[in-house]
């Protein structure tokens, strides 16, 4: 059979060896999931005149309004302007400054960029940006196969890794130097990987988050994070027209318990304030409830096989870290990649894993911390909620205390 060479780009023929009934496609990196982690290497890559196929489990569209992450830091931010998806972002985005804490019935501000040296936080849907690295990619003419089905990986530990899936009734095959697992936290690369190979830490947290996306202009044009004796709310926005709100809920909530009337209700009594601030309510466009998780796998790597992003860790949303975590992994290991096509240098793709985990775990800390500080704990005693009080006290009063807050809330950098 014969063989491209990687830098030749891809080559099609149709084969039916090994149950592969369709096409079989030749690619430097295969990536499975567009999600903000396999769009974005794609796109690295593509920059670096690397070539790849995103495979992806959903359609189109589907990926184009699922409504997760709002928040991005400004390493990401520099990031897609760096490799020009920024345009629409420096259009649309809101660019914020500071955001509210709430507790104990009072609300304060801090002041991220005073405190973070100049760095600010850009309020920009994860949907948008999903949007933006596909119009960029298909425009320079790059592939994504949308709709596939039963993805498997092969020989993930030799230098001549597979990548099997179905798509229109056909299995086909890509065969490839490297894979990116970029397929979030339910996805299967993780399972071409021997158990005994790597390590999970990881926790679970008894409460959820109910999100709502309204038809109505933000109520305060900052976020606020609220505190309260029925649970945790926060209060965000996507656009000067639509707001996103959370509130906190028992795990195993079904939505059929939270009717609108219930849901606006909840939000009002955890973030209005005594000094008459109110919360503006509208049609509701969207509900979904979030499970909360800290999860780490170590190493994020095997063989020819890479994770990144929600396939390799998980946050709880609090902080707002996942997606800018995800964006992080695939800047190090883009930039892996070509150093080793480059130079055929392996030195840095094998150390992958090693440089993203400090980072990984600085956001893992952090959004357990703000989750620990902000969330009523179910059956937790008066001495809990008493040490949450004093954290967040000293969080707003404390220069030192909020600037650290700040440092991690617009995306920390280790030196
Ligand atoms: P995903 O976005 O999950 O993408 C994975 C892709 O792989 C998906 O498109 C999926 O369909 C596809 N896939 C899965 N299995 C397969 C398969 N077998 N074959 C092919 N394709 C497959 N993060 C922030 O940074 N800021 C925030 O403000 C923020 N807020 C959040 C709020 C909520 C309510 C939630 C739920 C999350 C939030 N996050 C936030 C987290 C953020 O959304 C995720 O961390 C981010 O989506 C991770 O990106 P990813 O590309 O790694 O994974
Ligand atoms: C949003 C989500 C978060 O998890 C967060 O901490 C801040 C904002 C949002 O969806 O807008």
């Amino acid at each position: 059979m014969a063989r491209a060479d990687p830098s030749d780009g891809q080559w099609n023929h149709s084969a039916s060896l090994f149950g592969v009934t369709g096409q079989r496609t030749r690619t430097q990196v295969a990536i499975i999931g567009a999600g903000p982690a396999g769009l974005t290497l794609g796109h690295l890559l593509h920059c670096s005149g690397i070539d790849s196929i995103i495979i992806e489990h959903r359609d189109r569209a589907y990926v184009e309004r699922r409504q997760r992450a709002g928040v991005l830091e400004q390493g990401t931010v520099d990031l897609f302007r760096s490799i020009g998806v920024g345009e629409r972002m420096d259009r649309e985005g809101l660019v914020h400054h500071g955001i509210h804490l709430q507790f104990a019935g009072e609300r304060h501000r801090l002041p991220l960029t005073e405190l973070a040296g100049g760095r600010s936080i850009t309020v920009y849907g994860q949907h948008e940006v999903v949007k933006d690295l596909i119009a960029v990619r298909l425009a320079a003419g790059r592939e994504i196969v949308f709709e596939t089905d039963d993805v498997s990986l092969h020989d993930v530990d030799s230098d001549r890794p597979r990548v099997r899936y179905r798509s229109e009734g056909s299995t086909r095959e890509i065969e490839c130097d490297i894979v990116a697992g970029c397929d979030g936290s339910h996805g299967v690369s993780r399972a071409a990987i021997p158990r005994d190979a790597y390590r999970v830490f990881e926790r679970t947290y008894p409460f959820a988050w109910l999100g709502i996306l309204a038809a109505v202009p933000p109520s305060l044009d900052e976020l606020i994070y609220a505190h309260h004796d029925r649970g945790f709310a926060l209060h965000s926005m996507r656009t000067p027209s639509i707001t996103r709100l959370y509130v906190q809920c028992a795990p195993d909530d079904l939505l059929d318990a939270w009717p609108d009337d219930r849901v606006w209700a909840e939000l009002r009594l955890r973030l209005e304030t005594a000094d008459g601030w109110t919360l503006e309510s509208g049609p509701v466009l969207e509900k979904g409830i979030t499970t909360m998780r800290s999860s780490v796998m170590e190493p994020m790597q095997w063989g020819r096989l890479f994770l990144a992003g929600d396939a390799a860790h998980v946050v709880p949303p609090t902080g707002a870290k996942g997606m800018n975590l995800a964006v992080s992994d695939v800047r190090a290991l883009g930039a892996a990649i070509a150093e080793w096509y480059r130079t055929g240098d392996r030195e840095a793709l094998d150390g992958y894993s090693r440089t993203c985990l400090d980072q990984v775990w600085r956001a893992e800390h952090f959004s357990w911390w703000m989750t620990s500080m902000l969330h009523r704990v179910p059956d937790a005693d008066a001495f809990h909620h008493k040490l949450q009080l004093a954290q967040l006290r000293y969080t707003v009063e404390s220069r030192a205390a909020a600037a650290s807050l700040a440092e991690n809330y617009v995306g920390y950098e280790h030196a």
